[in-house]
């Protein structure tokens, strides 16, 4: 029934990689970023996790577009129809009596200004009256549990599909902070370059990514060794089927050169950052949010390469949209958020 009240308000987290809405304080929508269109006719096919399982699988009718890719939204249609059909799945804008609808909205912090425009556009077509705008980093250190207004250095570490972002908050605003291209997607390519090129076996995204959720490491050696991950895919030479036995060392040696990149740009925001603040990450440590968090032994590797306390925020995944809904309880008195009312 409160679905169908008068007043409405909706936390949306537009990732890269996963779309969150967040309604009444609870996870109402949690599908993959990506929508299957008709090439004939232009419509909409399939949003989310049915889209998904399209994905690789298309013929030449079908095409699954993944609308924000490395931070970025690099397509703005497909964006509003995302948006656009999520929001109603939440069935918030149903009924004859358009309801008030409140949205606040996060987006990536490499955001431009026509794509901030775009998405604002795209959530007023939603039925959006009031729409409120956080950058991620933000989000994700409210979401991580951190006071982002008081006096005193925070560091987030926010890993998700296209992009990494660190920042350093502090006071409600983003003091230093960098976004890197190696993420989630790079990590899954790693691995397949890797087992095309170690073991001859040509694999797709969605395996990939399997194997990297499953064993994907940022160590050799871990105190909880996961379980070797058997699969079996098709020999490059032969074309016969072949079964392999993959260990998370062997997935951590694959990501290394890239959790390297990581490891480099939160060693120049440390460096960035002032004094005061560092000696507030000293004493706090460091926050990881996001899906990449959940890479085993990320959180032993950073602080062993910064010498800080690392913590790993609760369920990363959702951190970032529950920063958001936290956003949107308190929209009057935090100064960061961007947006209001439409005319
Ligand atoms: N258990 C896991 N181990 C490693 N990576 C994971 C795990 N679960 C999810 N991911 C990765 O996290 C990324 C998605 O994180 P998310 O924070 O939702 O990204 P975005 O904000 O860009 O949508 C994907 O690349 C996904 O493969
Ligand atoms: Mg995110």
């Amino acid at each position: 029934m409160g679905l169908f009240s008068l007043y409405q308000e909706l936390a949306i987290d537009l990732g890269t990689a996963n779309t969150l809405i967040m309604h009444n304080g609870k996870v109402v929508v949690d599908e993959p970023s990506i929508v299957a269109l008709s090439i004939k006719t232009g419509d909409l096919m399939a949003i989310g996790h049915k889209a998904r399982l399209m994905d690789g699988k298309t013929h030449s009718n079908i095409r699954t577009i993944r609308p924000l890719k490395d931070g970025v939204i690099a397509d703005f249609e497909a964006t509003e129809l995302m948006l656009r059909g999520l929001i109603k799945k939440v069935g918030a804008t149903r009924g004859m009596f358009a309801p008030s609808l409140r949205m606040m909205i996060c987006i990536p912090s490499g955001s431009t200004n026509v794509e901030i425009r775009a998405v604002r556009d795209s959530a007023q077509h939603a039925g959006g009256r009031e729409i409120y705008l956080i950058f991620e980093p933000m989000a994700a250190a409210l979401g991580a549990g951190l006071d982002v207004e008081a006096p005193e250095g925070n560091l987030i570490i926010d890993i998700g599909g296209g992009t990494s972002e660190i920042a350093c908050i502090s006071l409600g605003g983003i003091v230093c902070s960098k976004s890197i291209n190696v993420a989630g997607d790079v990590f899954t390519n790693d691995i397949q370059n890797y087992i095309r090129q170690q073991h001859g076996i040509r694999i797709g995204e969605r395996t990939a990514e399997d194997i990297k959720c499953a064993i994907g490491a940022a160590v050799p050696e871990l105190e909880n060794e996961p379980e070797d991950y058997i699969f079996t895919g098709s020999n490059m030479l032969t074309n016969l089927p072949q079964t392999v036995t993959l260990n998370y060392s062997e997935i951590a040696y694959a990501l290394d050169k890239s959790l390297v990149k990581l490891d480099n740009a939160l060693m120049e925001v440390l460096e960035e950052m002032p004094p005061e603040l560092y000696s507030d990450v000293v004493k706090n440590g460091i926050y990881l949010a996001g899906g990449g968090a959940l890479i085993k032994g990320l959180d032993q590797r950073l602080s062993k390469k910064s010498g800080l306390p690392v913590h790993i925020a609760e369920d990363p995944l959702r951190a970032i949209a529950r920063g958001t809904c936290i956003a949107l309880k308190n929209v009057g008195n935090f100064s960061f958020l961007m947006g209001g009312e439409n005319k």
